[in-house]
């Protein structure tokens, strides 16, 4: 069994919106509900689980029916921060041992390629990340902004989600963080590098369209994105065009 946790539990500062991001309108839909409808169409999911900012779990249930996602089967409150998240989600799938992919609800653009690539390294790997190359030097500064080191850039991936497990693999790391005093908010596979380690994290390339909406500006570029993708799908969008307001702005997509 492959379970997908879409972890929609925080709020959205850095866009300000005064609603949680994921619940934003782009092409059409909520965010998430773009996100849930590439898992519930991957024939390599089973099973998908919502967790949701508090306040807006209602909210997210009630995308869920009207879009009629059959593979949801949990929609349920998140925690203060991701790895809290996490943590419930782990709770929620149950103690079966299955398969585990973690994605970020504001990542809409996520591909079935990418999906069907993670749970196939599931076979071969207990933790698989999703990566790209980054395209600008990145450069490590301390506390006064000076350069303590640039690391070699053909070495350095942009971390994306999913980011996939063998449960086991997941739980464990989990039960040993809980135990350290220290342990600092990171990644799911950073969770499982620091309290696993010698585990192999086999890294899948992810794409440039799999961007994670933070920023104002990352509105502008995923309703490109998704008009692009419109426009490379005609069969989908050919009878169909639709108006929607964004962020203050009128958006028009036409299909075909
Ligand atoms: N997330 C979560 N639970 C939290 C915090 C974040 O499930 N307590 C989720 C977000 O909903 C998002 C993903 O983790 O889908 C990536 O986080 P980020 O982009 O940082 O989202 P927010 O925390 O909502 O944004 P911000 O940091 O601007 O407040």
């Amino acid at each position: 069994r492959t379970v997908a946790v879409v972890l929609a539990g925080g709020t959205g500062t850095r866009l300000g919106l005064g609603i949680p991001k994921q619940l934003l309108k782009i092409a059409g839909k909520p965010i998430i509900e773009h996100t849930l409808a590439v898992f519930e169409a991957a024939p390599e999911i089973d099973e998908i689980i919502v967790l949701m900012a508090t306040g807006h779990v209602e909210d997210a249930r009630q995308i869920v029916e009207k879009a009629g996602l059959r593979k949801v089967t949990k929609v349920i409150e998140g925690g203060d921060t991701r790895n809290a998240t996490t943590r419930i989600a782990l709770d929620a799938v149950g103690p079966q041992d299955c398969n585990i992919l973690f994605h970020d609800a504001v990542r809409p653009l996520l591909s079935g390629r990418i999906v069907r690539e993670c749970v196939n390294a599931l076979w071969s790997y207990d933790a698989v990340d999703v990566a790209i190359p980054s395209a600008d030097t990145i450069i490590q500064v301390d506390d006064n902004d000076c350069i303590t080191d640039i690391p070699v850039r053909s070495r350095l991936r942009r971390g994306q989600t999913p980011q996939a497990f063998r449960s086991p693999t997941i739980r464990e790391a989990y039960r040993i963080a809980e135990d350290d005093p220290d342990f600092a908010a990171t990644d799911d596979c950073g969770v499982v590098l620091r309290y696993l380690p010698g585990t192999p994290i086999k890294v899948i390339d992810g794409s440039d369209e799999n961007i994670k909406v933070t920023h104002p500006v990352d509105v502008h570029l995923a309703d490109k994105l998704f008009q692009l993708a419109a426009a490379q799908a005609p069969r989908l969008t050919d009878h169909r065009s639709y108006t929607e307001e964004l962020t203050g702005r009128t958006i028009v997509v036409f299909g075909g």
